[in-house]
């Protein structure tokens, strides 16, 4: 599968978010990553639904919802509406996993499901098929500009491993979020990851430019 940019918004400029979607869009990023977070499963705070809903005027690609929310099953048909195309759940975050992937896919999106670094890959043995996307975070959620974690790319590895066992891997996508740049990116990639979040790395300075980095890295490890 080709390697996509998702640039996350957390990092942004949040009093021009519009402009700043319609930017990364232009340069060629795949996703947008929106990073919603509810103050309990994460100590931060970020934006919601109306937030997100304001900004689907402003391209057509993909909105990747990153759920950093408890229980986020009661927000599925609200995610719908405001415009999500694939949502991510954190297992840790979901009492009843499995109901909520199949709400969020019988809603007509995309089902992904997130894991944070002290969470075994092993949790995830009965969720594969249910889901189009698995999450590897590379930090503690709930804030941009952190330093990576490494052993994240184990954790990458085995995930791809057991899509492979499960002749999954043209349909399960592999998304590492956190820390990620130019100078890193090429281990994620290697390790399995095909979906490369990006805040500070695209929103720090020229945007285009870090995007169209980004891509030629993808062209030059894709050979
Ligand atoms: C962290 C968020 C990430 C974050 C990534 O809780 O899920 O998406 O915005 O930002 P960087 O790339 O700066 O680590
Ligand atoms: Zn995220």
């Amino acid at each position: 599968m080709k390697t996509i940019l998702a640039p996350s918004l957390l990092a942004a400029d949040f009093g021009k978010l519009g402009q700043e979607v319609r930017e990364v869009a232009a340069a060629g990023a795949e996703f947008i990553h929106i990073d919603v977070m509810d103050g309990m499963f994460v100590p931060s705070i970020s934006f919601g639904l109306p937030v997100i809903k304001s900004l689907r005027p402003f391209t057509d690609k993909v909105f990747d919802v990153h759920m950093m929310v408890e229980e986020p099953g009661r927000y599925a048909e609200a995610m719908k509406e405001a415009g999500a195309d694939l949502v991510c759940v954190h297992q840790e975050a979901c009492c009843h996993l499995d109901r909520t992937l199949h709400q969020i896919r019988d809603l007509g999106m995309k089902a992904g499901v997130a894991i944070n670094p002290a969470t075994p890959v092993s949790t995830l043995e009965w969720a594969l098929e249910q889901v189009d996307l698995v999450l590897v975070m590379s930090v503690n959620p709930g804030f941009g500009g952190q330093k990576w974690i490494p052993y994240a790319k184990e954790k990458i590895r085995q995930v791809r491993e057991r899509l492979c066992a499960l002749g999954l891997e043209e349909q399960v996508r592999i998304e590492v979020d956190g820390g990620i740049n130019q100078e890193n990116v090429r281990e994620a990639v290697e390790a399995g990851a095909n979906v490369i979040v990006a805040g500070s790395a695209v929103f720090a300075g020229d945007r285009t430019a870090n995007v169209k980095g980004f891509l030629k890295k993808f062209e030059m490890i894709e050979g």
